[in-house]
């Protein structure tokens, strides 16, 4: 048997943790390497780990290290680009938490690099791993939906503004960046991909810069909500070359219930993806079927896990490349280019020929 692909993880917070924990379950990976700004984070994934790991406090120099194969990106939005394109330049498999960036720019600097690398370069995006999303996708694939022309697309929280990392709140960070991300790229995906053309929105910050809205209501220290810099709600709508439309929001805080919702409309049939539910027509009536996913499952986080050392260990195609996150990062800013100046945006402005 071949030895196992040595991966390091870079932030050792919440979701690096996620995902490195079912990479390292996979008997194909292994975490061999840490980095974080905090090395006490460090010492406690290790001790939960169970055996020595190299520790960082720098990305650069875990990169560096022989001994690695591949990254897995964890940290603030700030810093997946440079985290990412330095394990890209050093040769590294990489792959990203969502969203891919904090700003379209270094996006486009990475993805031209990783892909001139020829190395294996991967968004974790778990909304699109997920069991309900890759079951629609099979769905789409079979002709249920046929053609389709319109979507709706949302993540609407009523108190859920992150208060654990100022990255979140800070310019880079932001509900649509965050969450937007989740929606957008299920519906966009599910659709084919579809080119955007132009994009319109609006966009704002209602609750975050007064210490309102943060997760499950609690109120954070002032010093952490006065760095407040981003949006804490957006709202826009999408159309593509071929005539679709997607309307697309994203709510950290709100006086609303708590939705988180993909609407597929099709030509032939409709869907839904929280609860899975297939909406057609049959013989002139109604005909509404309501898919339940079983716990035995896998979860989205053990199928990125899977498919990331799929396309490591046997060269399976990405199914998630950085280049799909990045025409959703071009779709993100364009909407919220569009709160800041109030103009309809131009998706060819945004992104160069042939991305
Ligand atoms: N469903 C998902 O895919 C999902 C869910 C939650 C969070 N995320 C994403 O994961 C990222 C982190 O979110 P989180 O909740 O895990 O935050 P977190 O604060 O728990 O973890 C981030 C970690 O990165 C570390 N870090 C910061 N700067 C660093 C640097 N320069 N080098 C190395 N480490 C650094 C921090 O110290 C921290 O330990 C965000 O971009 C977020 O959008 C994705």
């Amino acid at each position: 048997m071949k030895r196992r692909v040595r991966i390091g993880l870079i932030g050792t917070g919440g979701i690096g943790k996620v995902n490195a924990r079912v990479l390292d379950a996979d008997p194909r990976g292994e975490i061999v390497a840490l980095c974080d700004i905090l090395p006490e984070r460090m010492d406690e994934f290790e001790r939960e780990l169970g055996r020595p790991m190299r520790k960082y406090e720098d990305f650069h120099d875990l990169v560096k290290d022989r001994r690695v194969d591949a990254v897995f990106v964890g940290t603030p939005n700030q810093v997946h680009v440079p985290a990412s394109l330095a394990a890209v330049r050093a040769g590294r498999h990489v792959m990203c938490t969502k969203p891919l960036s904090d700003s379209l720019a270094p996006a486009i600097e990475l993805v031209r690099e990783a892909e001139a690398a020829g190395t294996v370069n991967m968004m974790s995006l778990s909304t699109r791993f997920s069991p309900e999303c890759l079951y629609l996708k099979r769905q789409v694939n079979e002709g249920f939906f046929g053609e389709f022309y319109y979507a709706r697309a949302r993540s609407v929280r009523r108190a859920g503004i992150p208060d654990w990392n100022p990255g979140f709140i800070e310019a880079g960070g932001g509900a649509f960046r965050d969450m937007g991300v989740h929606v957008l790229d299920a519906a966009w995906w599910l659709m084919g991909m579809p080119r955007p053309v132009r994009a319109a929105g609006v966009a704002g910050a209602r609750f975050g810069p007064h210490g309102e809205g943060y997760t499950d209501f609690r109120r954070p220290p002032e010093s952490y909500w006065r760095r407040y810099g981003s949006d804490d709600y957006a709202g826009g709508f999408i159309r593509f070359e071929n005539g679709i439309g997607l309307q697309v929001e994203s709510f950290w805080a709100s006086h609303m219930p708590g939705d988180l919702q993909v609407e597929l409309f099709g030509s032939e049939g409709g869907a839904t993806l929280h609860p899975v539910r297939l909406y057609t027509t049959d013989h002139g009536l109604p005909r509404d079927v309501t898919v339940p996913i079983p716990r035995s499952v896998p979860n989205g986080w053990t199928n990125i896990a899977s498919h990331y050392l799929d396309c490591i260990v046997d060269k399976t195609p990405c199914m998630a490349p950085l280049r799909h996150g990045l025409m959703v990062q071009a779709m993100l800013e364009a909407v919220l280019e569009s709160g800041r100046t109030g103009q309809e945006v131009l998706l060819d402005d945004f992104l160069p020929p042939g991305m």
